[in-house]
């Protein structure tokens, strides 16, 4: 590993690999404050049981109101605390995101926000395959459905930019340090993303949301990288296919007869980045339960293999910053060589055609 690119790993603050068969205590996420988009339903909804049910005060975002609402009355009747919520917002539209975390931090016993989980997505085409346009006989095509991009890329990015807004305006929240110890109470400024193994693997047929999903895992990679400037950790949760009314929508048919993984496992591994503050930068695919070897994850090994270990959570990209990012750095310092090569005068003749450039444009002289 070069010197250069575990500086990039110290410069974003991003922590160690985690390590799985450590515990965690998922009291760590008593008291926090906890958005969460698309809460009413599947994993939203056993975020929101779960961290609840540890002390945390929940607030749930959705179209869904009859569930959302139910749901929250249920949650509330169960802790015994009135400071969880359920805010109607549809996360395809701008104002509606604006006005879902504006009313959260009203509610907000703590008057902030410490957590934002972007989770709302959807599996559909509305009967119109990507792949498969109708209507070729029309004079001119019909536009495709982009349902599934406007809440899984879209929805996604209008919350993940009001996180990075809101989260280091929280009066209480601290500077993500991952070498503090978590604790109930512990202040925190945490966007978790909720990406797929569609963010990983090409899955033929469903084009736009894998197209979704892999831009999510783009979001995270960059974001990961500058998040450190606001104080923030970011961190991506990768579910392959789990029971929830959105797999049923697609592809409960198509791998009928395979193992998929437990809602319990994708709960559990996001109760883990909740409670945890010391995690930062890091990537979780949970999959079906497969043993492995204790020493190696990656390693299948058979049923009645007494030293195997069965294990649903795996690490991802876990030396991204010295291997994949090694090589960004690279083609920085190619780039930079040109521009130390080209000298100050270059830069001064750059910047003198921007500004000759806006006053032609300004005159009506360049369009
Ligand atoms: N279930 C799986 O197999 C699986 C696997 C990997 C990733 N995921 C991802 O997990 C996340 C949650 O999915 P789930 O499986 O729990 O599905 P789900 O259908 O149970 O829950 C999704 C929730 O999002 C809400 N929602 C949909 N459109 C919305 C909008 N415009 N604004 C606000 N809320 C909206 C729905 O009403 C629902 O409550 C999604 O991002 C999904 O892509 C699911």
């Amino acid at each position: 590993m070069s010197n250069r690119s575990r500086n990039v790993v110290d410069l974003t603050r991003q922590s160690p690999p985690i390590d799985l068969s450590q515990p965690y205590d998922p009291d760590w996420v008593s008291g926090k404050t906890i958005l969460i988009t698309g809460g009413a339903s599947g994993f939203g909804e056993g975020f929101f049981r779960k961290w609840a049910a540890h002390g945390a005060n929940v607030i749930i975002g959705d179209i869904n109101d009859k569930q959302g609402i139910a749901l929250v009355e249920e949650v509330r009747a169960s802790t015994g605390n009135k400071n969880h919520h359920y805010i109607h917002c549809d996360v395809t539209i701008w104002q509606s995101q604006v006005d879902f975390f504006h009313q959260a931090i009203k509610l907000s016993p703590t008057g902030g926000i410490d957590s934002v989980v972007a989770n709302a997505g959807i599996n559909g085409y509305g009967g119109q395959p990507f792949w498969d346009p109708l209507g070729l006989d029309a004079d001119t095509p019909p536009p495709p459905n982009m349902k599934c991009l406007e809440v899984n890329l879209i929805g996604v990015t209008y919350t993940a930019h009001l996180a990075l807004f809101y989260l280091k305006r929280n009066p209480n929240s601290a500077v993500a340090d991952y070498k503090v110890q978590p604790a109930a109470n512990r202040p925190d400024r945490h966007l978790l993303l909720i990406g797929s193994i569609a963010s990983l693997i090409t899955i033929p047929g469903l084009t736009q949301y894998n197209a979704s999903k892999h831009a999510v895992l783009g979001l995270f990679k960059s974001l990961r990288s500058t998040a450190f400037m606001g104080g923030l950790r970011v961190n991506i949760l990768l579910p392959y296919f789990v029971n929830t009314p959105l797999f049923q929508a697609g592809g409960r048919a198509l791998l009928a007869g395979n193992a998929i993984a437990t809602p319990e496992d994708v709960v559990d591994a996001g109760t883990r980045f909740m409670a945890d503050t010391r995690i930062v930068g890091r990537a979780l695919m949970i999959g079906p339960k497969i043993k492995a070897r204790a020493d190696n994850e990656w390693e299948v090994v058979p049923q009645e293999d007494n030293d195997g270990v069965e294990m649903a959570v795996r690490e991802v990209l876990v030396d991204d910053f010295e291997e994949v990012e090694a090589f960004c750095a690279r083609l920085i310092k190619l780039l930079n060589f040109v521009e130390a090569t080209r000298g100050w005068s270059a830069v001064v003749s750059d910047i003198f055609a921007v500004i000759t450039y806006r006053i032609l444009v300004m005159f009506g002289l360049k369009r």
